[in-house]
């Protein structure tokens, strides 16, 4: 067998990739961003991949969250301190409830390409090719804008760049400390509907009192006031990701320079398709989606083809259901890995198995349905006697309704106020929040029947 190239998917069949119509354009773009620096680099990939392996033991719980897609037009430095900031404060929650880390790993900077349930869209009786992200083509519907235009990819690169530069002055800069994040947090425990989390916020408060009291003061504690924060995204568009792929020089192996994680998408899992064939011959930690149409055969494959050498935190399984539908589906996931005897990840992604249209025409997702699919979740993770290692969310910082449900009862009538979403309706900063207290409450009782049961 000759050794594994980072072109080697081109051989392979191919799904949810555009045709570019001018090949000199698409070569030309890939000639510079193969000479242009990788995004990130592999010693924290590896960092990432042990952090992700602890999770997959317990020994800590992951947070993945973000834009569905990151779009050209809503790049601004707030948007991502807000989605940034929300996500340190859903950390900190989920910390208390866990009592263990929070591997904390954004769908940022370079979160840009779609996968589509159809090739084309009909508005009107006019049927236009479907937009696939702001690194392929535009949501405008026109048929210029539906062209895929390779040179978006350089669009993306740069706000990719920027998105992650900003990421780390945040990370390390200061903005990430405990005591900020958590008065922020208790903001929105003040709130009256947000009066069941009161007690949970204060009990933190005291944590913190305690923690300055005893003289672990933040600015001689560096892990109060820095954080480790990844990124990752869907590595959809395959023209991009071999562009960006490096070998690192200490070890010799492949690099995915797009990003610290990549994941293959529930569309884009055949065994023997283009997705796979890139993502196996890189050393990042991989997620794969697992829809209700993954087979227990296929799985078998996948786990093997991606994790060779049995790694825990190289793979990261994303069970996305649907509320309902996670007991038909998980526990027999659950005894394949079982039976493989293979270490993986589970991550509970309740967005994408929840997608419903509303009345009003919006696509939105309803609060209860999201809680709803990670508590079934817990559920047989607490029956097959395995771990869920975290949760994975389509969210933002920002205001927006797109999601029904929540403390703040968006309606389907509100979807129209702040729906900004390029593609799948997200969590708003409250919803999140939200969201995240009441995982923390899974995460207390989970702990707590474990303490009973070692009683
Ligand atoms: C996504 O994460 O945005 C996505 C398209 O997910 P899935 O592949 O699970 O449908
Ligand atoms: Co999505």
């Amino acid at each position: 067998m000759t050794a594994w190239q980072k072109s080697d998917w081109r051989n392979k069949p191919r799904v949810q990739m555009p045709d570019y119509p001018d090949q000199p354009a698409l070569n030309a773009v890939e000639g510079k961003l193969s000479k242009y620096p990788p995004l990130v680099f592999a010693g924290e990939a590896r960092r990432l991949k042990d952090a992700l392996g602890q999770a997959g033991r317990g020994e800590a719980f992951i947070l993945q969250g973000g834009d569905c897609a990151e779009a050209f037009d809503q790049f601004s430095a707030d948007s991502i301190r807000d989605t940034f900031k929300v996500m340190l404060q859903m950390a900190m929650v989920l910390t208390f409830g866990a009592k263990v880390p929070v591997v904390k790993i954004g769908r940022m900077a370079g979160q840009f390409a779609k996968p589509r349930s159809a090739p084309t869209e009909t508005v009107e009786g006019v049927e236009l090719p479907s937009y696939r992200g702001d690194i392929i083509n535009e949501l405008d519907f026109t048929a210029e804008s539906r062209i895929p235009n390779p040179d978006k990819m350089l669009q993306a690169y740069t706000q990719a760049a920027a998105t992650l530069n900003l990421l780390r002055a945040f990370s390390t800069g200061g903005y990430a400390d405990v005591n900020e994040v958590h008065r922020w947090t208790l903001g929105f425990t003040e709130a009256d509907e947000a009066e069941r989390f009161r007690d949970m916020a204060n009990r933190i408060s005291d944590t913190l009192d305690f923690i300055r009291a005893a003289g672990v003061s933040a600015e001689r504690q560096h892990a109060l006031r820095q954080v480790d924060f990844y990124t990752s995204h869907e590595a959809l568009l395959l023209e991009y990701e071999e562009a960006l792929c490096r070998i690192d020089s200490t070890t010799g192996q492949y690099l995915a320079g797009s990003g610290h994680m990549i994941w293959i998408g529930d569309r884009t899992r055949q065994p023997d398709g283009a997705h796979v064939e890139f993502c196996k011959g890189v050393q990042n930690p991989i997620g794969l989606k697992c829809g209700p149409t993954m087979t227990s055969e296929d799985l078998k494959v996948l786990m093997s083809t991606l994790n060779p050498d049995n790694e825990m935190g190289r793979l990261t399984l994303i069970a996305r259901f649907g509320a309902g539908k996670v007991a038909d589906h998980l526990p027999r996931l659950i005894q394949t890995v079982r039976a493989e005897g293979a270490n993986v990840v589970w991550v509970c992604d309740p967005m994408h198995g929840n997608t419903v249209k509303s009345e009003s025409g919006y696509k939105t997702r309803p609060f209860d349905a999201v809680l709803r699919e990670v508590q079934e979740f817990f559920n047989v993770h607490k029956a097959e006697g395995t771990i869920p290692g975290g949760v994975h969310f389509e969210m933002t910082g920002l205001d927006v309704t797109e999601c029904v449900g929540g403390l703040k009862e968006v309606s389907h009538e509100d979807l129209k106020d702040r729906y900004h979403t390029a593609c799948d309706p997200r969590l708003n900063a409250s919803q999140s929040l939200e969201l995240a207290f009441l995982v923390a409450e899974e995460l207390t009782a989970l702990r707590q029947g474990r303490l009973a049961e070692a009683g």
